[in-house]
């Protein structure tokens, strides 16, 4: 298990545990609740629902979004340098600890 920290909307800040099996972060965030994470596409990187801000640390670890997600992201209010598609990262080991502020809608 590896721990996610989300930084919801209105501030909150909620530590979540989740399997480092390749799980999108989206999921764990649906299945617990993470307020601004509606991911209305179900992970299939079509909505921009599921948009978040990582810091310059953390968008190393993960790497870079694809096309696709660029595309997607395109569509998302309040983008910035730092967005990504929480359905695009996977959860792995190295990314324990990893910590995301949910963009606003
Ligand atoms: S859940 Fe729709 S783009 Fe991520």
């Amino acid at each position: 298990m590896i721990k996610v920290t989300f930084i919801e909307p209105d501030g909150n800040v909620r530590t979540l545990e989740g399997p480092d099996n390749g799980q999108s972060v989206m999921e764990l965030a649906r299945a617990n609740g993470i307020a601004g994470i509606t991911a209305d596409c179900g992970g299939a990187c079509a909505c921009a629902t599921c948009h978040c801000y990582l810091s310059d640390e953390w968008r190393e670890l993960v790497g870079p979004p694809d096309d696709v997600e660029e595309m997607t992201l395109d569509m998302a209010p309040n983008l910035r340098p730092e967005s990504r598609l929480t359905c695009q990262i996977q959860l792995r080991p190295e990314l324990d600890g990893l910590r995301l502020t949910v963009a606003p809608n």
